[in-house]
């Protein structure tokens, strides 16, 4: 069995769907799966495929192109040299010699490098430059840091359609072509701009903006399901991307002997009590991509660390670690936590989170189980936070 789903007449989905895969970047989970979008577009004159799909997936997209029938390709567009879109290149190339690569300038250095096409063979896409497949043609646009410097994105503006490769998808296996389910899509695209465009916020809003200038009824990104409905996703973008930081807390905190679990809670139910939400997450056991997703608009996060081999707990170094690479826009930050006859655990966790221009409040740090004053502490702190977030435009 194969699986080819035409979008619009002569413009076909022909990738695959990764029921299976929980893992990206050996870093990422993935609770439902994936999918690798590859597009053939057939012109009076010439064929193009648009991006090759996981090496792991090849076969699966050779035969989607045999039950189309396809005896020559005229161009392969690798939008992305990320080895998810271009791991098929090889069998593509070894079945379609003749076919002509074509990405940016930085995308053929990387193929180059990852072993995947050699590079004589290859086709500079300049942005704005246009290949006619006869009756239709395709224009590339390019779209450096969403999220390597190669991707481009290219437009078949006699369908309205805009491929854009990582950008604007998810992870998300699913048997819907178009994103019909709104509300699952958007909480999987929620998690993918989290992990994956967050950082390059300011590259995310440039070409959100850029795309406004296009007419686009479709978006057809690489991974998920495609939008058939474009503000839908443009609009979620625009929030996420926007600096509007919601009134939100994440507290991350991990516990040895329940002291610091007893100063989480505590602060939760201050925080709450003020008006504030809160994610909290025991970084014993927490999902990677909700924390992430958390992140996305949260006002301030709080990191929660006892004291271990005279530092904060590794996993609390992670989690802040980790919320560095992926440059929230959040505001405010605190620590929490506690220790038994020192350490450097306060240097630790402030040096993790550096780099984000947050604003420090004091943070409260018990010796042992927290006392009567340690609680107090953490009023203050919940009630600093509140008239912050009050304060937010
Ligand atoms: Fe889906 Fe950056 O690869």
């Amino acid at each position: 069995m194969t699986l080819v789903r035409e979008i619009k007449s002569g413009v076909f989905w022909v990738g695959a769907i990764d029921w299976d895969r929980r893992l990206f970047d050996a870093l990422i989970p993935l609770p439902s799966g994936t999918s690798y979008n590859s597009y053939l577009i057939r012109g009076s004159e010439k064929t193009a495929l648009i991006d090759a799909v996981d090496e792991t997936k090849a076969d699966v997209l050779m035969d989607n192109l045999r039950t189309l029938n396809v005896k020559d390709l005229d161009y392969i567009i690798v939008q992305h040299a990320e080895q998810d879109h271009s791991g098929g290149l090889k069998r593509l190339l070894k079945e379609y010699p003749s076919a002509k690569v074509i990405g940016s300038a930085r995308c053929l250095d990387l193929l180059a490098s990852f072993g995947l096409a050699e590079k004589d063979s290859l086709l500079e896409a300049k942005d704005g430059e246009k290949i006619s497949l006869g009756n239709r043609s395709l224009q590339f646009i390019s779209a450096p840091w969403v999220h390597w410097p190669d991707t481009i994105f290219t437009y078949l503006p006699e369908e309205h359609i805009l491929f854009t490769c990582d950008f604007l998808g998810s992870h998300l296996a699913t048997s819907s072509l178009f994103a019909s389910d709104e509300a699952a899509v958007s909480s999987s695209a929620r998690v993918y701009y989290a992990e994956i465009m967050m950082p390059f916020r300011s590259s995310v809003a440039r070409h959100i903006e850029r795309i406004e200038g296009l007419a686009v009824e479709i978006i057809a990104p690489s991974h998920g399901p495609i939008y058939d409905r474009p503000a839908f996703i443009l609009d979620l973008y625009r929030d996420w991307s926007s600096d509007k930081v919601k009134n939100q807390v994440v507290l991350a905190y991990v516990s040895m002997h329940g002291s610091t679990r007893i100063m989480a809670d505590y602060l939760v139910d201050a925080l709450v009590s003020r008006g504030v939400e809160v994610r909290r997450f025991d970084l014993t056991n927490y999902d990677l991509g909700e924390f992430a997703g958390a992140l996305v608009d949260a006002a301030t996060v709080v990191i929660g660390t006892p004291t271990i081999l005279a530092g904060a707990h590794p996993l609390a170094i992670y989690a802040a670690t980790l919320a560095r690479a992926l440059r929230p826009k959040a505001r405010y930050a605190s620590i929490i936590g506690s220790f038994g006859w020192g350490g450097k655990m306060l240097e630790q966790i402030t040096e993790a989170l550096s780099g984000l221009n947050l604003q420090f409040f004091d943070p409260v740090v018990a010796r042992g189980l927290p006392k009567e004053a340690d609680l107090l502490a953490l009023d203050r702190l919940a009630e600093e936070i509140a008239a912050s977030h009050r304060k937010l435009d």
